[in-house]
């Protein structure tokens, strides 16, 4: 089994799609092990998105992210990483697949539904960001 970091960003928050959302992962089978609603402040916006501090959307990203309540979960289940990857889709929803969150409710690369993390020391670090080690149950 493995945990994976899974936030559903404030553009879909504001259109409804939290259930919509999390139901997918639900009916893929996985575990909710922690789940939250809040605002994330420019503090925790900047260290999440830390890797990307030198790209030129940085800015716009941690203003997106930090626009209004975000919903956020861990998520457990066999290769969880890569299979919420696989259900995301491609980062810029335009070119992601339809059938896939991204490809399927959204044409906008940085209001683009949903994060999920990378690899497994993103999942452990973003896990971290999120959540305390009782919040996780
Ligand atoms: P995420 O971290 O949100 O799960 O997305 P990802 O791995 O598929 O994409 P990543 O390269 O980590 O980029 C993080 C988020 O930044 C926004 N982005 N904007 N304007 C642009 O060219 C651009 N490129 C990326 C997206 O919202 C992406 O999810
Ligand atoms: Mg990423």
């Amino acid at each position: 089994m493995e945990r994976t970091f899974v936030l559903i960003k404030p553009g879909a928050v504001g259109r409804g799609l939290v259930g919509e959302v999390l139901a997918r992962f639900e009916k893929r089978g996985f575990r909710i092990r922690g789940m939250k609603f809040l605002r994330v402040n420019r503090e925790l916006a900047e260290q999440h998105y830390a890797e990307h501090r030198e790209k030129d959307f940085f800015g716009e990203l941690v203003g997106s992210i930090t626009s209004g309540p975000v919903a956020a979960f861990v998520l457990e289940g066999p290769e969880a990483i890569a299979v919420v990857r696989r259900m995301m889709g491609s980062t810029n929803p335009m070119a992601a697949e339809p059938g896939t969150i991204r490809g399927d409710y959204g044409l906008e690369i940085v209001a683009n539904v949903v994060h999920g993390s990378d690899s497994p020391a993103s999942a452990e670090r973003e896990i971290g960001l999120y959540f305390t080690e009782s919040e996780i149950v």
